[in-house]
């Protein structure tokens, strides 16, 4: 999906205020951290707007499978490293003292075995003492399958109609989509579905283990 979409994330995206999910994200490492180190890992980083803001507090890197989201955390936070990778399957050889993985990427794994590799992957990224943070996506009774979601971009030189439904089949969410666009360099329409995994419902039940790491929510 992403490959296909990357130019368009940031606008499509652009009613997150990722300042302020940033602090609430300082403020949930400081009180759990215990080490004194300050090197961060950010998991599916897209275009690293996250980071750019942490970038002014921590070490940043990010590890993210698509190419193309990539190149725009690249050009956006010049500082810091970047790899491309799966995150239920990787080793960077190197520890962090935080380490997050945010805004739904943790439902593209589609299935429990890829949850539990890659909490078990983000956890061995973990110096003792340090943070991990999963922001969890939608579960399957909060979902509302069947339904038609449009997002509308309205720039001088950006012109974007973005039309999703979504069904669910077993434990994965699938996205039906399309992207009729307009911008300067001329037309362009996207078509494509994505497949996105969702979990547990854990709203009765705020200790769990994933991939045998306890987690509290
Ligand atoms: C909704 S975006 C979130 C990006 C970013 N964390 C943010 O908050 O804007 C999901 C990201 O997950 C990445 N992704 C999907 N599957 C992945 C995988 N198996 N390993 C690593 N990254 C993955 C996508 O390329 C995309 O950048």
């Amino acid at each position: 999906m992403f490959s296909k979409s990357a130019h368009y994330y940031d606008a499509i995206y652009s009613f997150k205020d990722y300042p302020k999910e940033t602090e609430t994200i300082r403020t949930l490492i400081s009180r759990e951290k215990r080490t004194d180190g300050n090197r961060l890992l950010d998991v599916a980083c897209g275009t690293g707007l996250h980071m750019l803001y942490l970038s002014e507090h921590f070490e940043v890197e990010g590890i993210d499978l698509d190419g193309d989201m990539l190149g725009f955390a690249r050009h956006r936070v010049q500082s810091a490293m970047f790899h491309q990778g799966d995150m239920a399957d990787f080793n960077l050889g190197s520890t962090f003292d935080v380490v997050i993985c945010l805004f739904s990427s943790i439902g593209y794994l589609q299935t429990t075995k890829r949850l539990n590799n890659a909490i078990r992957c983000m956890a061995d990224h973990l110096v003792t003492g340090g943070v991990m943070i999963v922001e969890p996506w939608y579960t399957p009774e909060n979902w509302h399958p069947g339904t038609v979601h449009a997002k509308f971009i309205d720039e001088p030189e950006l012109k974007i109609a973005r039309v999703n439904t979504s069904y669910v089949n077993g434990i994965a969410i699938l996205f039906r989509y399309a992207l009729p666009g307009r911008h300067s360099g001329g037309h362009r329409s996207l078509r494509g579905a994505t497949r996105i995994g969702s979990f547990y419902d854990c709203r009765n039940d705020r200790r769990i283990r994933i991939g045998g790491i306890g987690c509290f929510l």
